[in-house]
C-alpha cells in the first residue's frame, strides 16, 4: 500500500519515569468547552483503588472557556478557535506560575475507531527472549492503517505463541510461532492535522495526541473496573465517544458525531426560543425521566425575538421530557449497536460508565441501563487533587485523564527512528509537522 500513515502521525509522549516528578499539561479541545489544566505528577505508593498509578495527581492551574470554531469534535474556524486556545492556556499559566511549552491534546471528532491485528514471527531459539519481542514489535508497526486516516494509539495488548493466547508475560517461554495482538487507534487526518495545526500555531509543542473516551477511562475506572470489562461513554456537546476496557486493557474505542449540542438545538426548535435559551432550560430542567406530575408543573420559556410585547410561553416540564427523550434515546441506541458489534458484547458482565456534560441530564443513567441492559453508573475525575469544585463532575474527566496518560504512555508501541519518515496521504506535511515528531525512546 502506499499513501498510508504509518506507526503515527501524531506525536508520541515520553513516558513519565515511575520515580521522577514531572509537570504536566492538558488540553481538552471540546466542542463546546475548552479546558486546560497543568499539574504535577509526584511518584506515590500504590493506592487501593487506583494500584496502576505509580504518580499522583496535584492540579496547579486550571481553566475552562466556552469553545468556538468547532463541530463535531473537529475545528470548523481556524482562527477562533486558536483565539480560544490561547485564552485557555493563558488562564492556566497565570493561575498556576509556569510557562507551558507543550501540552498533552484530546482527540473526540475525526470518527475514532480501532484496528486490532496479529503480526507473527518464527522464534529461532524455540524461547521467547526481548530480541524475539523487539521483532514481534517491529513487525506489527509495519502494519498500515486504511488511507486518510491517522494514528493516535498503538498498543500491544497481549502475546500469543503457538495456539495459546492472551500472555501477559511471555519471556523465557517456549514455542514456534510467536505472535502480539494489537490494538491501534486511529482518526480521519483532516481533524487531526487541524487540531494541531491549532495548538502550533499558540506556540505550543504536542506531547501526544490522544483518544477523549480512553482519557475519561483513565480517569473514572477503578482498576477493578478496568479488570472485570467496562465502557466508558463520553458523551459530549458534538460527539459521544466509547473505550473498552478488558483485564485492565484499553481494547477498543469508537465514536460519532451526535451530542448533546444536538439535544439543545431540537429544544430550540420545539419550544420556539434561542439556542442559549435552550441550553439554559436544559441544564436546569432538562430530563429524560418520563411520568409524573410533570404535565402540571409549569416553566417560563422566553420568546424568540427581543420584542417586550411578546409574551413569554409556558410549557410543561414532560413537554420538555417529550422533546429531549428521542434524541438522547437515539443516541444511546447508537452507542448500543455500536458496543455489540465491540470486544464489550464478549464482556456479560461488564458495566458501563458515562462521562462528559451530556451525562449530568436528569435520568440518564437509569435510561442508559434500560437501553444498553448493563449497570450504568456516572463517572467522576479520581485521585487527583486541587481540582476546583467547579471541575470534579463528569465534564471533566478527558482532561483529568490526560493529566494520568503520561503514567500510561509505556504501554504504546512505536518504532522508535521510523517515526521520522511518516508518509501521510499529503505529502508535505510530515514535513512540517516534522519539528513536533520525537522519538519514543
Ligand atoms: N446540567 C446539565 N444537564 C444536561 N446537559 C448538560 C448539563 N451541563 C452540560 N450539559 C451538556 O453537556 C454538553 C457539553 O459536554 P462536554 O463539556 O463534555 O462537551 P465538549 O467536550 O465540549 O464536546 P465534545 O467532547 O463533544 O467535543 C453540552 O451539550 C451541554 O448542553
Ligand atoms: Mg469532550
Amino acid at each position: 500500500m502506499s499513501n498510508v500513515v504509518r506507526f503515527g502521525l501524531t506525536p508520541k509522549m515520553k513516558p513519565v519515569s515511575p520515580k521522577r516528578s514531572a509537570v504536566v499539561a492538558a488540553l481538552d479541545v471540546g466542542t463546546s468547552k475548552i479546558v486546560c489544566m497543568i499539574a504535577k505528577l509526584q511518584p506515590q505508593a500504590p493506592q487501593d483503588v487506583l494500584r496502576r498509578r505509580s504518580h499522583g495527581v496535584r492540579v496547579l492551574g486550571f481553566a475552562h472557556t466556552a469553545a468556538s470554531g468547532m463541530k463535531g469534535g473537529t475545528v470548523i474556524d481556524l482562527a477562533e478557535a486558536e483565539a480560544m486556545v490561547r485564552t485557555a492556556i493563558d488562564i492556566a499559566e497565570n493561575a498556576a506560575h509556569v510557562q507551558l511549552e507543550s501540552v498533552v491534546v484530546a482527540l473526540s471528532g475525526g470518527r475514532l475507531g480501532s484496528e486490532r491485528f496479529i503480526a507473527n514471527v518464527d522464534l529461532t531459539g524455540g524461547a521467547v527472549t526481548d530480541g524475539e519481542i523487539a521483532r514481534v514489535l517491529a513487525a506489527a508497526s509495519r502494519h498500515s492503517v486504511r488511507d486518510g486516516r491517522a494514528v493516535l494509539h498503538s498498543l500491544p495488548i497481549g502475546y500469543s505463541l503457538d495456539a495459546a493466547s492472551g500472555i501477559r508475560e511471555p519471556r523465557g517461554m517456549l514455542g514456534h510461532k510467536f505472535g502480539v495482538d494489537m490494538h491501534m487507534v486511529t482518526a480521519d487526518v483532516a481533524t487531526v492535522r487541524n487540531l494541531m495545526l491549532t495548538v502550533e500555531r499558540s506556540h505550543l509543542n504536542i506531547e501526544a495526541m490522544v483518544a477523549s473516551p480512553y482519557m475519561a477511562g483513565l480517569s473514572v475506572l477503578a482498576d477493578d473496573e478496568a479488570d472485570l470489562g467496562a465502557a466508558v461513554i463520553d458523551l459530549g456537546a458534538g460527539t459521544t465517544t466509547a473505550a473498552v476496557f478488558s483485564q485492565g486493557r484499553f481494547v477498543h474505542a469508537d465514536g460519532f458525531a451526535l451530542g448533546g449540542h444536538h439535544v439543545t438545538m431540537d429544544l430550540a426548535r420545539g419550544l420556539n426560543t434561542r439556542i442559549a435559551d435552550a441550553e439554559r432550560i436544559k441544564a436546569i430542567y432538562g430530563s429524560v425521566l418520563s411520568g409524573g406530575s410533570d404535565e402540571r408543573d409549569m416553566i417560563t420559556v422566553p420568546p424568540f425575538g427581543d420584542d417586550e410585547r411578546e409574551p413569554p410561553q409556558f410549557v410543561s416540564r414532560a413537554a420538555l421530557t417529550r422533546i429531549i427523550k428521542p434524541r438522547v434515546e437515539e443516541i444511546l441506541e447508537m452507542v448500543r449497536d455500536r458496543l455489540a458489534a465491540s470486544p464489550f458484547a464478549a464482556e456479560p458482565r461488564g458495566r458501563v460508565v458515562l462521562t462528559g456534560g451530556a451525562s449530568q441530564l436528569t435520568g440518564i443513567a437509569d435510561l442508559a441501563s434500560r437501553i444498553l441492559k448493563r449497570p450504568v453508573r456516572i463517572g467522576r475525575p479520581l485521585g487527583l487533587s486541587g481540582l476546583p469544585e467547579s471541575a470534579k463532575g463528569p465534564a471533566f474527566a478527558v482532561a483529568a485523564g490526560l493529566l494520568v496518560y503520561p503514567q500510561a504512555a509505556h504501554l504504546e508501541h512505536f518504532e522508535p527512528r521510523r517515526t521520522r519518515h511518516l508518509m501521510t496521504g499529503n505529502g508535505g506535511y510530515m514535513a512540517r509537522v516534522g519539528r513536533w515528531l520525537r522519538e519514543s525512546f
